[in-house]
């Protein structure tokens, strides 16, 4: 166990020369490892150039050692350092989305940690858009590494308090900024092929990256059980709150609701304590026709507006572990826009159940 220091910073709180920035930032030049804030997920980074401090990443998470790191970069200036060749394809993805949550994947040049990159001859880069994030990368001036700041399995931190939940006593230190905005991490973009490939999706849509770059693929393990995925991290069981967690699919919202509300009944019926991940709307349905029965009813945002359901999704994947939940359902989500990522998390939590 070490001593985990917890800094918190107000949005009105001015960065330049916060005492908080310059003594994370000291921590990361000398090696340690400190949660930060994102637009996304907190991350939980370390110097990308040195090997002993990304090992200590692997460690506090868990993480399985062939599974790469995204390299966080303040600006532009630092990616002549690190990769080997920039596509004109990057640059335009650079002008048009960051800083933002997207990630590239581009040819690296060897300069990277080889456990940060997990042996690979690719690097995962990213410009996150968040000025705690930002002012951490200026005043560090150094590349810095960082997964989500989660154990590795658990659902990603969107608040400083699930960083604490996880890592606490493991890393220096944790920077809260309060929630996050997004709260799906960044879409994942392969551009080492043509056409470039998405594996993961994330904030930026598919639709977006195709309206700058024209023809982008999805990575078949993105909608296949059959294939193998391309990026590492996909491989594993991931978001997943402590009870199995089942996906219900519809041929439409009230259909989907139905749905749940039989598949709950049958397991209240049966003694379970019962969780439904739900939307307002459909928090709305379910409280009625459930009333005084076992059941926690967890809603996420507006089924009207995705990236609402987005931001507070992982929140209330966390929350059914202390209410103690023997079985979880959750609602299907559309597969277009921001909903891509959302069911790409869900499918993850849910380990591939669906009824
Ligand atoms: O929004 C985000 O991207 C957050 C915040 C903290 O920036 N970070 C994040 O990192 O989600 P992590 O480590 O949880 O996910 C990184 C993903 C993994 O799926 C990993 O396999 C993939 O990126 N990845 C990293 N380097 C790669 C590479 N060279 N080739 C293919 N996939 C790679
Ligand atoms: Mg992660």
């Amino acid at each position: 166990m070490i001593q985990t220091k917890y800094w918190t910073i107000t949005s009105s709180d001015s960065l330049d020369y916060h005492p908080t920035i310059i003594e994370a930032a000291q921590l990361l030049r000398r090696g340690e490892v400190v949660a930060f804030p994102t637009e996304t997920v907190y991350g939980l980074g370390a110097s990308a150039r040195s090997y002993d401090a990304i090992a200590k990443i692997f460690q506090a998470k868990g993480r399985p050692a062939d599974n790469p790191l995204i390299v966080h970069l303040y600006d532009r200036t630092q990616l002549d350092d690190i990769v080997a060749v920039i596509p004109e394809i990057a640059e335009r993805l650079i002008a048009a989305f960051t800083p933002g949550p997207l990630t590239l994947i581009m040819a690296g040049n060897g300069t990277i940690a080889t456990n940060a990159t997990a042996g690979l001859a690719s690097v995962a880069i990213r410009f996150p858009d968040h000025p705690v994030a930002r002012a951490l990368l200026k005043a560090a001036a150094l590349p810095i590494a960082a997964p989500s700041a989660n154990r590795s399995g658990h659902p990603s931190p969107t608040t400083a308090q699930h960083v604490q939940a996880d890592l606490d006593g493991s890393i220096a230190g944790i920077i809260d900024a309060g929630a996050t905005g997004v709260g799906v991490e960044s879409t994942v973009l392969d551009l080492t092929t043509s056409p470039p490939v998405v594996l993961r999706p994330g904030a930026i849509s598919i639709e977006e990256l195709q309206a700058v770059i024209g023809t982008v693929a999805l990575d078949p393990a993105l909608t296949s059980a059959q294939s193998a995925p391309r990026s590492p991290g996909m491989k594993y069981r991931h978001y997943a709150p402590d009870a199995p967690l089942w996906i219900v699919a519809g041929d439409s919202t009230a259909d989907i609701y139905e749905r749940v509300h039989a598949a709950a009944i049958e397991q209240l019926n049966s003694g379970k304590r019962v969780g439904i991940l739900t939307t307002a709307e459909g928090q709305a349905y379910y409280a009625p026709k459930l009333m005084a029965r076992d059941v926690v009813i967890e809603a996420c945002g507006s089924r009207d507006d995705l990236p609402t359901v987005a931001r507070a999704l992982y929140d209330r994947l966390r929350s059914f572990n202390a209410h103690k939940v023997d079985i979880i359902f959750a609602e299907a989500f559309p597969n277009e826009g921001i909903g891509l990522a959302i069911m790409n998390r869900l499918d993850k939590a849910a380990g591939g159940r669906r009824r």
